[in-house]
């Protein structure tokens, strides 16, 4: 694996954990992050000894602080939206990644680290966990899916007052809103993140791709979700998973899964 200046990465037994490192900077997301973040998704979706991901921050006190707001003062209208672009490409291939893709939520995840978490599939917080989108303080308004995803995992009604009135909510307001799944204690997150995982990799790779194609496709409006069910769960009958996992089932034993 390339070497890294802003994320650390870290394989074993399949699940790799990446972790945003800039802690002086409260693992804000500068060009750079991205860029590496945008590299690191290269080896997920290529290398086979990876099963599934882990995204978390640096150090105790933030997960990701938001984009790093140091250099907004320079950006014009065009750039500004050619920055959104960027960073909802990368976070598109998060979300799109065939491989499970689960945040610990470490500290603050404000902005841009709010929505770096909701691009993940699912969101595991620790009790010090802080999520917000605080863009209107500064003038703007989420641009890395913040709009969207927000909506889609608390409701209109709940976006639209995150949104709008930059409050921070704590990680028990958060799992109420369904924004998180679970909330463990700090020094347990990352052990229960894992746990998590595990479960799933034990699991038809092939089967879990699909559901994380077909849950997404009920949020693309280029795409029918009930129809992409349909084709999905039919490719499900052409894979060695699924011969291996109900002849397990048949045979009374535990499946080994190939992936294939
Ligand atoms: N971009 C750039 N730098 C950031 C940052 C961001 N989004 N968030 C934090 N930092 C930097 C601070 O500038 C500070 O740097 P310095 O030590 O060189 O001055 C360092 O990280 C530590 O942050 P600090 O503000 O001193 O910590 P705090 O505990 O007092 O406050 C927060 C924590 C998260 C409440 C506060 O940092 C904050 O409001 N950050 C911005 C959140 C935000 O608006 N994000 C959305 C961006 S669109």
């Amino acid at each position: 694996m390339m070497a890294y200046q802003t994320i650390f990465t870290e394989l074993s037994e399949g699940i790799l954990t990446v972790t945003i490192n800039r802690p002086d900077k409260l693992n804000a997301l500068n060009q750079q992050v991205l860029e590496e973040l945008n590299q690191i998704l290269d080896t997920i979706y290529t290398d086979n000894s990876i099963k599934g991901v882990i995204l978390t921050g640096s150090g105790p006190k933030a997960f990701v602080a938001g984009a790093d707001i140091s250099g907004f003062l320079s950006v014009s209208s065009a750039e500004g939206s050619v920055l959104a672009k960027k960073g909802q490409d990368i976070f598109f291939r998060i979300e799109n990644c065939p491989k499970p893709f689960v945040a610990a939520v470490n500290g603050f995840a404000l902005g841009g680290g709010c929505e770096l978490a909701m691009s993940c599939h699912y969101r595991i917080a620790s009790e010090n966990a802080k999520f917000g989108q605080p863009e209107v303080n500064l003038g703007l308004i989420p641009g890395y899916g913040g709009t969207q995803r927000l909506t889609q995992l608390v409701g209109k009604g709940r976006a639209m007052e995150l949104m709008m009135t930059a409050d921070m909510i704590d990680a028990a307001i958060a799992h109420q809103m369904g924004l998180v799944n679970h909330v463990v204690p700090s020094e347990e997150l990352i052990i229960f993140t894992r746990k998590s995982l595990e479960k799933i990799l034990s699991k038809s790779p092939v089967a879990i791709g699909k559901v994380i194609a077909a849950v997404n496709a009920a949020f693309d409006h280029t795409k029918n979700g009930f129809n992409e069910e349909i084709k999905l769960f039919g490719e499900c009958f052409g894979t060695d998973d699924m011969k291996e996992g109900v002849t397990a089932f048949l045979e009374k034993r535990k499946a080994t899964f190939s992936g294939k």
